[in-house]
């Protein structure tokens, strides 16, 4: 399974339950990643996303300990919950999506994050692990530098490293 995120540069990844910004580039990054393909989020983010309703050409996996049903969504009330709903998938079709508590629930699982690191620092209340600082993580992949209006960032693929045998 892998992660997507975009980031700012203290991996900052939101306020309020909101983007910290919205690059219109990186929106459709995320949509090509992830479209036709399996997403797992939490509660707060898909509260977030317009009506509060999951995203299309997607099947989405809501992590809630809250017993109403999500239509166009399965549920899942444990990390264990969604790793039994996607067994059966194959693990490059299956992304982490937010937020912050997400992220770090299934980044043991994943074995690449697609991050788009803006380089800006936002006054930001929730975050993504900081993987530059994470000796199991390493740069696989990094973009040219891309520019929208006065904002810098970057497509940049972190890899786990193997392991040493
Ligand atoms: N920059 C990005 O790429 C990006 C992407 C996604 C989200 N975000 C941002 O991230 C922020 C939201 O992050 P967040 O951590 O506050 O919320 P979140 O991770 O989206 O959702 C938290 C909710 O998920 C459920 N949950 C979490 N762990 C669970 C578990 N182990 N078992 C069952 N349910 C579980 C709980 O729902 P219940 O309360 O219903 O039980 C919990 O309240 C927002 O600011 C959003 O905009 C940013």
């Amino acid at each position: 399974m892998n992660c997507i995120a975009a980031v700012d540069s203290r991996f900052g990844i939101g306020r309020d339950n909101k983007l910290l910004v919205s690059i219109p580039e990186d929106m459709k990054y995320f949509r090509s990643k992830t479209l036709d393909k399996t997403v797992i989020l939490g509660r707060k983010t898909l509260e977030s996303f317009p009506n509060g309703a999951p995203l299309k050409r997607r099947r989405s996996i809501v992590l809630t300990r809250r017993s109403d049903a999500i239509p166009g969504a399965e549920i899942a009330r444990s990390v264990e919950e969604a790793l039994e709903l996607v067994k059966n998938e194959d693990p490059d079709n299956v992304f982490v999506i937010g937020g912050e508590s997400i992220y770090r629930a299934f980044l043991p699982y994943c074995s690449r994050a697609y991050l788009t690191k803006i380089d800006y620092a936002y006054e930001a209340d929730a975050f993504f692990p900081d993987l530059d600082a994470d000796p199991e993580w390493e740069v696989e992949e990094e973009s040219e530098e891309k520019t929208c209006f006065d904002l810098c960032y970057s497509f940049v693929t972190y890899k786990r490293k193997e392991e040493m045998k």
